[in-house]
């Protein structure tokens, strides 16, 4: 799916008529955002982790607007076909549906996204189907929710009683009806989002939550070991870049403090003549080549 054809939510929804899986990485700049598109990674999110893995918080929550549109415009600019997707961070969607239609006009105006993510429950049905009436395409995300977890006191899975599992159930089923146009699950039970998928027409995307989800995404972080200081999750690492990067700074180090770097094929030599003649110059007090000497007579 992922080549240089932009990716469109037409071509998601075929991907889910057709069972063809839905690849997904969180990105938060440009170059990274290159070798995603290059990569063919069908969709790109950029996410409010970028709190907790680029800017070192604790939480998700300090995140503003304004910095995760300018790096939406960043990932835009470097994968032009993906799915983008803009979240929307803490606080710029659930205090009213006028405020959450003029934030998520930024990341769709500016960043060129396809979507927005707002984490939501059946509280913000009706922001939901606010956004969507005013064409503002929304991915409803479910589940555990990064966002909330001050209320719920921590990353839990969710879902885990019949109860609490119908409520989620009920909840997808909710957004959809206020024009969604995708859902993303986070920490749900595998049997809980397999009956999701298969309930909607709406693409479902999850993380940690199972294989029947018609797709997946990944912390880019988490699936490099890249580090970052967030909560752990459970997820596969398709890379180890963590000791690479220590010990190529390292070596960097090392070669500055002992003087191997930089060595004369990482440095500019001047024309030797060009350099006779400053010298010539620089001990006659001529500074230029009109033989002014720059200094005040
Ligand atoms: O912000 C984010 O990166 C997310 C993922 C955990 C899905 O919402």
């Amino acid at each position: 799916m992922g080549g240089s054809d932009k990716i469109t939510i037409g071509t998601l929804r075929a991907a889910k008529r057709e069972r063809r899986k839905i690849s997904m990485l969180t990105c938060y700049d440009y170059t990274t955002a290159k070798l995603m598109q290059e990569a063919e990674i069908d969709s790109l999110l950029v996410g409010d982790t970028y709190a907790e893995v680029c800017l070192g918080h604790s939480t998700t929550l300090p995140v503003t607007l304004e910095h995760m549109v300018t790096i939406a415009e960043a990932v835009r600019r470097g994968a032009p076909s993906v799915y983008l997707v803009g979240d929307m961070p803490y606080l710029s969607y659930q205090v009213c549906a006028e405020e959450a239609i003029r934030n998520a006009g930024q990341f769709m105006s500016r960043a060129g996204c396809d979507c927005v993510k707002v984490e939501v429950d059946r509280r913000l049905v009706k922001i939901v189907e606010a956004m969507s009436s005013a064409t503002i395409p929304v991915m409803a995300h479910l589940g555990l929710k990064p966002q909330s977890i001050q209320s719920v006191g921590g990353y839990r899975i969710q879902g885990k009683t019949a109860s609490a599992a119908a409520a989620i159930i009920e909840d997808a089923h909710m957004m959809e009806k206020a024009g969604a146009i995708a859902l993303l699950l986070e920490a749900v039970p595998s049997e809980v989002a397999a009956i999701i998928t298969e309930s909607t027409e709406l693409p479902v995307i999850g993380i940690v939550s199972g294989p029947d989800c018609d797709g997946q995404v990944l912390v880019l972080h988490d699936m490099v070991g890249y580090g970052g200081g967030h909560p752990p999750r459970s997820v596969k690492q398709y890379a180890q870049l963590h000791d690479p990067l220590v010990n190529a700074f390292r070596s960097f180090a090392k070669d500055v403090s002992e003087g191997a770097f930089p060595a004369a094929e990482n440095s500019i030599a001047m024309d030797s003549t060009e350099l006779a003649q400053l010298r010539r110059m620089l001990s006659t007090g001529r500074s230029n080549e009109r033989g002014e000497t720059g200094r005040r007579a």
